[in-house]
């Protein structure tokens, strides 16, 4: 997702379809309103969710959006599928077309699944280097060792990617569930990682993003949007 930044006066003479140099003299008019204030700078920054006015015409206007979903296993992780239902077709909200998945799930794994019209949030949550954790409870088919603890906090080396996987956490809840914390998202990732113990998962349930549990009020399927305090403080480091 591309950065929707801009400066001041490119963004003004974009939208009003002007030259550059004619924003200029509007700011000295205080013709021009960001967030409410007079604008004074040319080079202010213009983010996605900034409100601006131009005389009493509104330039942009967008809201954020933070949706949590309770995707059940079963429905693709894609805002589009010819064959599948898709997690946009489960929520019943009008900007629905809007937003986009923060961290896919695969089609037979559950749980929380965050989605937002915001990029700079999303790609705050899913860059690995931000250190936020991701909770998944998983059941496996055999019984799960001990082994598997150092073997998951080691990284294990994925020679299709040409990569070793970041420290995950490994706690064994029982004999055939765990709880596996991850920073990264790679393709198919715990299954994989269970896979070099001839280990099948059997089900697997995204319980937690950073701070943010999955509301145990959602059934699969529903839906709501975090409140503001979710949705600021969800970047916290779990692990
Ligand atoms: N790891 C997987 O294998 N699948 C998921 O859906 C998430 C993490």
């Amino acid at each position: 997702m591309q950065s929707k930044r801009a400066r001041l006066d490119r963004f003004v003479s974009g939208v009003v379809g002007i030259n550059r140099r004619d924003v200029r003299p509007m700011l000295a008019q205080k013709r021009v309103l960001v967030d409410g204030c007079v604008a004074t700078d040319i080079n202010q920054v213009i983010g996605e969710f900034s409100h601006v006015m131009l005389d009493h015409r509104v330039l942009q206007a967008n809201t954020p959006s933070y949706v949590m979903l309770n995707k059940p296993a079963g429905v693709v992780s894609a805002t589009k599928d010819v064959r599948h239902k898709t997690v946009i077709d489960l929520l019943d909200r009008s900007d629905r077309e809007n937003l986009h998945i923060v961290g896919r799930l695969d089609f037979n794994s559950s749980g929380l699944l965050l989605l937002t019209n915001d990029g700079q949030w999303s790609r705050h949550l899913t860059t690995p280097e931000k250190n936020i954790a991701k909770l998944y409870r998983v059941t496996l088919e055999k019984p799960i060792t001990e082994d598997y603890v150092h073997a998951f906090a080691e990284g294990m080396y994925f020679s299709y990617e040409n990569i070793t996987t970041l420290p995950a956490k490994l706690n064994i809840l029982s004999d055939f569930v765990a709880e596996v914390s991850l920073v990264e998202g790679r393709y198919h990732q715990i299954k994989r990682m269970f896979g070099r113990f001839q280990n099948p998962v059997l089900t697997l349930h995204r319980i937690a993003i950073g701070n943010l549990p999955l509301d145990p009020s959602l059934a699969p399927g529903k839906s709501r949007a975090l409140t503001e305090c979710e949705a600021n403080n969800i970047g916290q480091e779990l692990l």
